[in-house]
């Protein structure tokens, strides 16, 4: 099953904050919902945010009651800014909002109700553009995966955090399906632990042999010489490589650097936001402060301390031993990789919207 998919002009989700006690998916029949869904993280990780956004604007589409094409672009506006607003880090909310915005406006559909079909066959196009990138970026991040590897892995990156397969831990399914064995150290990931939660989770449907670890336990295993590849994903990298993924990304990279281990963002090219220089400009959110002195509706601080919740962080490029994207792996110097990666992957695009068979 998918992530986020679109069923009976609804948009299901399988809702992240009730896993692992329980499988859950809800349906949308509002737009907003789906907002409030993404920023209360029913649905989590950069290319689902981007997909939940997407079917978010066909949902909008089929609600409004426009009967010409100019009201229902002026509704799709409004739309547009109230999931851009749900949060400000993952740029594949922001690629994906683009996207719809040029279907919709596309000169050649002047009927209301074009607009909307175009809509929903869009959304569905990306969701289905995004397995197929996935899979295709697994194959080259699992060339870097050697039999009997163990790797460390923070976040959420598997198919919860896409529409289907996931980024960096889709490299390590796709070693697995390759008869690789492989292990996998689990960042617990600290507030909202979606190492422990989600990545345990899909380990273990999937039988890959893991190891759960408190985030402070990384240095310890990177230090003993037990990891032999770090993998993440991303929210976004700038065009110099600048990388922003989940708060604790950075660390892992500085002290896997320290003790010369391998370090890899897997990002589809959708993250890549070649309009921001470097990292220092890319937007962090900042989160409730109940994430922080509460796990899973405890409390554990004591009520009234000031707290600071940043949701990600930067990892400057010169940690990274390359990037796995969908067009390969691209190692430094990024501007120039990245900038091609980016040009090949919108080609690659193009094609596949003239001759979609
Ligand atoms: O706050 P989240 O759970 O949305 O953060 C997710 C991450 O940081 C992931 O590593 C990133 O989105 C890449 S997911 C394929």
């Amino acid at each position: 099953m998918r992530t986020v998919f679109w069923e009976n002009n609804q948009v299901k989700m399988i809702d992240q904050r009730q896993l692992p006690h329980a499988f859950v998916v809800n349906a949308y029949d509002d737009y907003r919902a789906v907002a409030d869904a993404i920023k209360t993280m029913v649905i989590r990780g950069a290319p689902a945010i981007g997909a939940a956004a997407a079917f978010g604007m066909a949902l909008a589409a089929l609600q409004s009651r426009a009967t010409d094409r100019q009201t229902l672009l002026d509704d799709l506006d409004g739309a547009s800014k109230i999931l851009a607003a749900s949060r400000p880090t993952a740029v594949n909310l922001f690629w994906a909002l683009e996207r719809m915005w040029r279907a919709a406006t596309d000169e050649r559909l002047q009927a209301a109700d074009d607009v909307r079909a175009a809509l929903v066959a869009e959304a569905q196009r990306l969701a289905d553009e995004d397995v197929a990138i996935n899979r295709r970026m697994a194959e080259h991040g699992a060339t870097l995966i050697r039999d009997g590897d163990t790797i460390l892995h923070h976040c959420n990156t598997g198919a919860l955090a896409a529409v289907d397969w996931g980024t960096a831990l889709g490299v390590v399914f796709m070693a697995h399906e390759q008869g690789k064995r492989v292990h996998v150290l689990v960042d617990e990931t600290r507030p909202r632990l979606q190492g422990a939660a989600l990545t345990c989770w899909e380990l273990m449907q999937r039988s890959i042999p893991m190891t759960l670890i408190a985030d402070n336990a990384a240095g310890y295993f990177l230090q003993a010489g037990k990891v032999n590849l770090v993998l993440v994903g991303a929210d976004r990298v700038a065009a110099n490589g600048d990388t922003a993924n989940k708060i604790g990304t950075y660390k892992l990279a500085v002290v896997a650097k320290e003790n010369g281990v391998p370090f890899y963002p897997t990002v589809p090219t959708s993250t890549v936001d070649l309009s921001l220089p470097s990292g220092s400009e890319i937007p962090i959110e900042m989160r409730d402060a109940r994430e922080v002195t509460h796990i899973r509706g405890q409390m554990i601080a004591p009520a009234g301390v000031a707290v600071a919740n940043p949701a990600f962080d930067v990892t400057p490029n010169r940690y990274l031993s390359g990037i796995i994207t969908e067009e390969g792996i691209v190692r430094a110097p990024f501007e120039r990789g990245l900038k091609e990666a980016v040009e090949k992957a919108r080609a690659r695009v193009r094609t596949f919207m003239e001759t979609p068979e």
